[in-house]
């Protein structure tokens, strides 16, 4: 093979090296086209928005049980702050403007000895289960119309879960936890 030959065959295989090289680039875009983020048009498969499905006020977020399984204590307790005007904790604390709170998880409404609650919260009765108690401290006066705890409420849910952790410590550790789904 004289020079002149492998010159044409190295061009020839040359050659068939880019073109392969070509057609794979062709084929790559063309099997993998880059789509736009957003559907061009919104299909409507008649499912409700969210915001349909929730109250009128307030998107449903995750549940109390969902909020106390990852409630943090310590910044329950610094909540507390707002509460320790009217409230004091230890065991056999002293009623202030609102009773002792020890042991609340779980006791009887309205019952703790030597203070003097409202007609309102005695006859709402049961116990203060971990719902009671995130209904009452969203609105104290919207769960127990006419309560004497003039208290606006904490709003937020993740507060309050951590309020509640917080009431739990007081004596209640062993009330289970309600199904954190
Ligand atoms: C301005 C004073 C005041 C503040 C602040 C306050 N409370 Fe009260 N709380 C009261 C009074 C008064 C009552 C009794 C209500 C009644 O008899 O209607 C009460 C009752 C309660 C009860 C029911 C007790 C029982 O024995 O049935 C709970 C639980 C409670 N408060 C928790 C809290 C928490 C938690 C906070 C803070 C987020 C708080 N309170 C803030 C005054 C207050």
């Amino acid at each position: 093979m004289n020079t002149f030959e492998f010159n044409k065959i190295a061009a020839a295989v040359l050659a068939g090296v880019l073109i392969i090289m070509v057609i794979n680039e062709i084929a790559t875009l063309a099997i993998h086209p880059t789509y736009p983020e957003e559907p061009a048009y919104a299909i409507d498969t008649g499912a409700v928005a969210s915001s349909e499905v929730a109250s009128n006020d307030e998107v449903a977020g995750p549940s109390l049980g969902v909020l106390l399984a990852s409630a943090d204590v310590a910044k329950g307790e610094k909540i507390f702050k707002k509460c320790g005007a009217c409230h004091t904790v230890e065991e056999g604390g002293p009623n202030k403007i609102g009773p002792n709170l020890h042991g609340i998880l779980n006791r009887d409404k309205g019952t703790h000895s030597g203070f003097s609650y409202s007609g309102a919260l005695i006859e709402k009765g049961g116990a203060w289960g971990y719902e009671d108690l995130d209904l009452f401290l969203t609105k104290p006066s919207t769960y127990i119309k006419g309560t004497k705890m003039s208290f606006a409420g904490v709003k937020k849910p993740e507060q309050r879960a951590d309020l509640i952790a917080y009431l739990r410590t007081l004596g209640k550790s062993d009330v289970p936890l309600p199904p954190a789904e």
